[in-house]
């Protein structure tokens, strides 16, 4: 296997990882419970999500980022506001229906992200056909 499908491997992985742990953190959350305070909580969702950027930063490089730059900067932009959906859903949100609401935003987002990069068109699943 070349190097760019192992690491297009990693980063799926860790795609699939980073939702399931997002999903989980967010019924952990809306139940308040005890478990979000634990270390193995706390750690390994940053470990998956640097995990995910450095092998898209890595992909993008492999294939060339200014050929791919459309879909490539609408992942970006998108990806930051699934970073403040997420903090909102996870820590700031001020009460559990702003939570639970930008919980579902994020998921959203994030399935749109997928669609991003499974389209390489800008709009994803907003795309006609
Ligand atoms: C939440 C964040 C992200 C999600 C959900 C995500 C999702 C995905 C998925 C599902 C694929 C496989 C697409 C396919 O089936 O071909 C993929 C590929 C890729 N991603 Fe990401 N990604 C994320 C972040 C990033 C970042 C930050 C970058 C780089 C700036 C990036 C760059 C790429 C590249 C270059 C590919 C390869 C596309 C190809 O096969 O030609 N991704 N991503």
């Amino acid at each position: 296997m070349n190097s760019f499908l192992v690491i297009r491997s990693i980063h799926i992985t860790c795609v699939a990882l980073s939702l399931g742990g997002f999903v989980t953190r967010g019924i952990l959350r809306a139940f308040n419970s005890r478990l979000l305070q634990t270390r193995f909580v706390r750690v390994i969702p940053h470990v998956i999500d640097t995990l995910l950027l450095v092998s898209g930063v890595r992909l993008a490089m492999l294939i060339g980022f200014a050929a791919n730059a459309n879909w490539l900067l609408t992942k970006l932009g998108a990806l930051l506001v699934y970073v403040v959906l997420g903090s909102v859903a996870l820590k700031h949100g001020s009460s559990r229906l702003i939570c639970v609401a930008s919980w579902l935003g994020a998921i959203v987002i994030f399935a749109f992200i997928v669609s991003v990069a499974r389209t390489h068109l800008p709009l994803g699943f907003f795309a006609r056909n």
